[in-house]
């Protein structure tokens, strides 16, 4: 590669490896596409640069003007660094859970912060982030409302899976504001109308970074829920064993919500004879070492086994 304009270049062509030593059987194939390359290490670095482009382009968005957005921690760190880039100040809205590490980086971009309180969810959160814009004159990311987002990722990363492997049979990704599902299931389902597509959620009141159970209520108006074949509800323990797992096994360092997307495809896997399985991994797991997600030493075989009686495939 010759030398770069800018970091915007490094946005997407991620790589997708595939996880040979967790493969159920001989014909069935898992693949991950690796987020945590993007330059601020998430698939948000995708949709942040193309709604501020997009609006910078329309003139919805003025030369320096402030941004604001709710997130729960990766748009937020995007934002931060491509609002800085593009001469914008940036202030993020995110719930007090958040993870210290994401904190400290929206600081070291020079980004505002703004906590609303923990039980209050991302709904109350976008919320608060709509009212600011309103009274601070400010230009809304919008990432929930946003058809730039699907579009981003039809265009972008289910084309890049889909230039990547001719046969694509299971699609798993983690639902947030369902941005990634919605738009490169659908680029996929295009291509392989077979496939099927597979988001995942955390159960209810369990705090997976990045993933939201719509079960709170809130649907955001960005998931196309006709693209869905299913959701699968992956609790903490094994959200975290699987990113242990993928970790030893094939020394990829994903993040949470990484973990609980490895457990679900793994789920999906079983029951295929042949075929292939791609994962979208949102993010790496630096953010996450102050947890003990890597030091508690569960054997996973156990974990495993010990099935878990809320975890569930609901169809619809
Ligand atoms: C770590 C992580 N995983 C998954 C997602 C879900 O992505 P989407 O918003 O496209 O549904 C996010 C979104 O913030 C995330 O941060």
């Amino acid at each position: 590669m010759g030398a770069l304009d800018s970091v915007a270049r490094l946005v997407g062509n991620t790589p997708l490896v595939e996880l040979k030593s967790l493969s159920p059987e001989s014909g069935v194939r898992l693949f991950a596409k690796l987020e945590a390359q993007n330059p601020t290490g998430s698939i948000k670095d995708r949709i942040v640069l193309r709604i501020l482009e997009r609006a910078r382009a329309t003139g919805a968005l003025a030369p320096g003007q402030q941004i604001v957005e709710a997130s729960t921690g990766n748009t937020g760190v995007a934002l931060a660094m491509f609002g800085r880039m593009l001469g914008h100040p940036v202030e993020v809205c995110v719930p007090e859970s958040v993870y210290p590490e994401i904190t400290q980086l929206l600081q070291a971009y020079g980004a505002k912060i703004r906590f609303v309180p923990r039980q209050a969810g991302i709904k109350s959160a976008v919320e608060v982030a709509q009212r600011l814009a309103v009274e601070e004159g400010s230009f809304l990311l919008n990432q929930f409302g946003s058809a730039e987002n699907l579009r981003t990722h039809y265009e972008t990363t289910g084309a890049e899976i889909l230039s990547d492997l001719d046969q694509v049979d299971v699609f798993v990704a983690g639902m947030g504001t369902g941005g990634t599902i919605s738009g490169a299931g659908r680029r996929i389902k295009e291509a392989n109308p077979g496939c099927k597509v597979f988001g995942v959620e955390p159960r209810l009141g369990v705090h997976v970074q990045g993933l939201h159970s719509l079960d709170d209520g809130f649907i955001p108006p960005v998931l196309d829920e006709s693209v869905l074949d299913g959701k699968i509800i992956v609790g903490n323990r094994h959200a975290f064993s699987h990113a242990r797992r993928a970790m030893l096994a094939e020394g990829i360092f994903g993040g949470i919500s990484s973990g609980a997307v490895l457990h679900a495809a793994m789920r999906a896997a079983s029951r295929l004879k042949r075929g292939n399985v791609v994962m979208i991994f949102a993010d790496g797991g630096w953010k996450y070492l102050g947890t003990n997600l890597w030091s508690v030493d569960d054997d996973l075989e156990t974990v495993d086994k010990a099935e878990d009686p809320l975890d569930d495939i609901l169809w619809w």
